[in-house]
């Protein structure tokens, strides 16, 4: 029947984060049915119940031994980055300056940052990812390039120019007002159209003058709807730097607290080396930390406090940060999170771990009403993930005695080849073999 689809298999989804609702959490159906209309989800229950209330001529498609779940949301990620992920050699301050800006000087060229943005966004479907929060680099041309693409892939995406007036190469840096005036033409342009929204971007507090900051607030207050995105206290070098540069603030976050950024729709990279005073601050406000763990270990960052944050009430989401970080999966990048809690004598639990790349980081986004679940009216992007997808993932889950299990496995083992397809409205957009 013409807008209706119908999809069965074992469905996963989240209602609520684990860590505070327990099993009251998580929704599953052993064989359930996503039935799709108008490429919103109509209603995810078991097949029986659905059954018999699906419109007459609806094709069912049957996945077996996969598991349906919503489309990963990455929190945080540089698209102009692509090129330059698995760089050699440095940590967060001499990567930036070894690597990070000559590859991002060249999105001033919008036919150049084009293709970067189809490789990108290609790449983030084949591994699951339905929707990020981008950073875009210094150029305008550089957030026009990727709206376009991801508009004309029906995405919902956010993302933002970046703003940095100083201690970065000339090449690379703007000027405080020029930031202003072509952020809020960007968000004129783009805020709100289809399903794309604007983050007001500066890079970071060591590459933000008082003044760019202050216009950062100012567009926050001007355009409300708006995203913040920044990185927070990834790196003891770049902490210290921050001391320095700003002796008025009480802490790193405080910077941003006094250019007025803490917001409901803010959300800072990292957030490693933190102060209780600024996690309470960032629960206050409602802003989210996206963490990133394989960028935490291939920088050398440190090792995130994820139990110390949730205890302290904020909202986290995961990002995969490439290119400092090194894999667009979200799987890969879950396995990590799981060694860095190892590390730190503490245990992140795989259906906490799948609540925090769903459901988790709508909530980060605030788009908890549109995405990350299965609840009926939300938009039905979603994936199968394919427990087969490998040899050792076949012989490893069909031993499996738990959901618990086979998750904590695909997890653990799982990555761009575990994902068999991938829905944007509920069309295909990527099936793994496929070019
Ligand atoms: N801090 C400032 N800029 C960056 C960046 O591009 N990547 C990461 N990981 N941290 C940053
Ligand atoms: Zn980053």
């Amino acid at each position: 029947m013409a807008g209706h689809k119908a999809l069965r298999g074992q469905l996963l989804y989240f209602v609520d984060d684990p860590a505070s609702a327990g099993e009251d959490a998580w929704v599953h159906h052993a064989d359930g049915i996503i039935w799709i209309e108008n490429g919103l989800i109509k209603l995810a229950d078991d097949a029986e119940r659905v059954l018999p209330q699906l419109p007459g001529g609806t094709e069912i498609e049957i996945y077996q031994h996969h598991l349906l779940v919503p489309g990963f949301i990455d929190t945080h990620i540089h698209y102009p980055q692509t090129e330059m992920i698995a760089a050699y050699g440095e940590r967060l301050l001499e990567w930036l300056e070894t690597y990070t800006f000559p590859v991002e000087s060249k999105f001033d060229d919008p036919g150049y940052a084009g293709e970067i943005a189809t490789v990108f966004l290609d790449e983030l479907l084949r591994n699951g990812t339905t929707t990020a929060l981008v950073f875009g680099t210094v150029h305008p041309e550089s957030v026009d390039a990727f709206f376009n693409e991801a508009q004309r892939r029906n995405l919902r995406m956010i993302a933002g120019k970046v703003m940095m007036d100083r201690n970065a190469p000339d090449y690379i840096r703007d000027e405080a007002e020029q930031s202003y005036r072509d952020s809020k033409a960007l968000i004129q342009r783009w805020h709100g159209v289809d399903r794309l929204q604007y983050a007001v971007t500066p890079r970071f507090a060591p590459t933000s003058s008082d003044r760019q900051l202050e216009l950062a607030g100012r567009l926050l207050r001007e355009h409300p709807g708006v995203y913040l995105h920044t990185h927070l206290a990834e790196n003891p070098e770049e902490c210290a730097w921050v001391a320095e540069l700003f002796p008025q603030a009480k802490h790193y976050l405080d910077v941003y607290d006094q250019a007025g950024l803490l917001t409901r729709r803010s959300v800072f990279a990292h957030g490693i080396h933190l102060c209780d005073d600024s996690c309470k601050r960032l629960s206050d406000s409602g802003s989210a930390i996206a963490h990133c763990p394989t960028s935490n270990l291939f920088l050398g960052s440190g090792l995130f406090e994820l139990d110390r944050l949730t205890e302290q009430g904020v909202n986290i989401g995961i990002g995969t940060d490439v290119g400092g970080g090194t894999s667009f999966s979200m799987l890969q990048t879950l396995a990590d999170a799981y060694k860095i809690q190892q590390l730190r004598g503490r245990k992140l639990d795989p259906l906490r771990a799948l609540y925090l790349a769903t459901l988790g980081g709508a909530r980060a986004l605030d788009l908890e009403d549109k995405i990350g679940s299965f609840r009926s009216g939300c938009e039905a992007d979603l994936i199968a993930l394919d427990l087969h997808a490998t040899p050792l993932l076949k012989f490893r889950t069909d031993r499996c005695s738990s959901l618990f299990e086979t998750l904590f496995v695909l997890n653990t083992l799982g990555d761009d080849r575990a994902i068999a397809q991938t829905w944007i409205l509920g069309e295909v957009v990527h099936r793994r073999g496929m070019a």
